[in-house]
């Protein structure tokens, strides 16, 4: 049962995800009184409030690393529970140290409490990150009753798990890390956290699947959910928030893992931008929205003749259907074909996109790469393709072209019907639909 699905007896093979040997028994909720309705038996009166009442701010805790507190809405509200997923080694245990220390500093109470690491271990971490003298109280323990008993006793402003799956409550038979264990400590420390008012990070290791602690069991309980992710290759770590009911959701943060831990990237374009010296055919610069930032980010195509019956469709940071679409919208809108060629799509620098006002700038690439011709120097691309080749306009298009101004491009291809503002300095052509594009950009094409 490792994917959350529940089944009225055992069996060998779970029907919901095909996983075998993962369906563990758990005790159903008990039934309710002599099966009689909730509404039949006498309840508490609940006090209402008004709608209009609730107007006072949130109040924030701010550690002052911008980078993650901009992902939280603008610092950590008290009493709230965050989920901090991602893959094993990408840096959760190294940013929540370091956010730690950083409450710390501002004279927050935080403990840091570590189901994977010896107190020690901790100790050499945070030397080699320079925050040994910052008043952090570390706690190596698995057992979440005694965990819960330290927390009530100490009252702190801000208390980290790291992590969820490493902790066990004595009252749940399951071992620790299976779904009924990570629902009952995340249950428990929801409830500790609004009833006493601690912020509490839960840590959450992800499977290769994507998944936090195999199910999402734990995201609809907690306040916020922010993943922590990046390419192991890479040094760049992105921090996003994928719901936050303090905040906006899609906000990112950048940071870059070095020697000394990881340092905030306030300028994360110039980052995802490589060396733009030779304009490389197949490379497209996508001017791109994350949350209320603009970000620059390199789209690179590659498109060979391929040897295969059905020739690959590799892509790196984007989204594979996505591909497919802006491949059959070129084919049959376009009559520009692809068939017989493998085509491999990456986003520079580890870099992942969902927004589809990407789609404009990854045809442009895809066709740049099979023409072997590089996009003019120093342009932008950005607009959505629908299925009948139109493009559609986008928002905020006006910052877009003020970062991609700031970073010394001069002209952008966008959607006709885009709104602007008021003059950005860049030359923005316009288009209706990809076709037009194609011919604006790249001139007359042989399919
Ligand atoms: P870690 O925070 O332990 O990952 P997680 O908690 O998500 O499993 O990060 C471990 C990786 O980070 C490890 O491969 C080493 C690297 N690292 C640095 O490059 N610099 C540093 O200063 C630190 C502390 C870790
Ligand atoms: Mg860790």
């Amino acid at each position: 049962m490792k994917c959350g699905a529940t089944h009225k007896k055992w069996a060998g093979r779970c029907d919901a995800c095909g996983e075998w040997n993962s369906i563990t028994e758990e005790a159903p909720l008990a039934a309710g009184p002599s099966g009689k309705t909730l509404g039949a038996n006498k309840g508490r009166k609940v006090p209402l409030g008004d709608l209009a009442e609730i107007d006072k701010p949130l109040p924030r805790m701010v550690s002052g690393i911008d980078e993650f507190d901009r992902v939280l809405g603008g610092g950590m509200v008290p009493a709230s529970v965050i989920l901090v997923g991602g893959d094993p080694g990408i840096g959760k245990s190294t940013l929540l140290l370091q956010a730690a220390a950083s409450f710390a500093r501002t004279g927050k109470k935080a403990i840091y409490v570590s189901g994977e690491e010896a107190p020690s271990q901790i100790r050499m971490r945070a030397q080699r990150l320079g925050l040994t003298n910052a008043p952090v109280k570390l706690a190596a323990e698995t057992n979440l009753r005694d965990i819960i008993t330290t927390l009530e006793a100490e009252r702190p402003d801000v208390a980290i798990i790291d992590s969820v799956q490493t902790m066990w409550a004595d009252n749940v038979t399951s071992a620790p890390g299976s779904v009924s264990q990570v629902r009952a400590t995340a249950h428990e420390l929801v409830t500790f956290a609004k009833r006493r008012g601690v912020a509490i990070i839960l840590v959450g290791h992800v499977t290769k699947d994507g998944q936090i602690a195999g199910p999402r069991v734990v995201e609809h309980m907690v306040d916020t959910v922010v993943y922590f992710e990046g390419e192991r290759g890479h040094q760049f770590r992105i921090l996003r928030a994928v719901k936050n009911r303090f905040g906006p959701a899609d906000e990112i943060g950048v940071f870059e893992m070095t020697g000394a831990g990881l340092q905030q990237v306030t300028n994360p374009s110039a980052l995802f931008l490589s060396d733009r010296e030779n304009q490389a055919s197949g490379s497209v610069v996508f001017a791109g929205m994350e949350g209320t930032r603009p970000v620059l980010v390199e789209i690179q195509a590659l498109v060979a003749q391929s040897s295969l019956a059905s020739p690959r469709r590799n892509v790196v940071g984007w989204d594979s259907s996505r591909l497919s679409m802006i491949l059959a919208v070129l084919e049959s809108r376009c009559g520009i074909g692809f068939g017989n060629m493998d085509v491999y799509l990456n986003i520079a620098g580890g870099m992942r996109i969902s927004e589809p006002a990407a789609d404009l700038a990854v045809a442009a690439a895809l066709i740049s790469a099979r023409q072997d011709k590089p996009l003019e120097k120093d342009t932008v691309v950005f607009g959505e393709i629908s299925l009948s080749g139109a493009l559609r306009p986008i928002a905020q298009a006006d910052s877009r072209l003020k970062e991609a101004k700031k970073l010394g491009f001069s002209a952008a291809y966008a959607p006709s019907g885009v709104k602007l503002a008021g003059n950005s300095g860049m030359k923005v052509q316009t288009t209706n639909d990809v076709g037009g594009f194609i011919a604006a950009c790249f001139g007359e094409i042989d399919a």
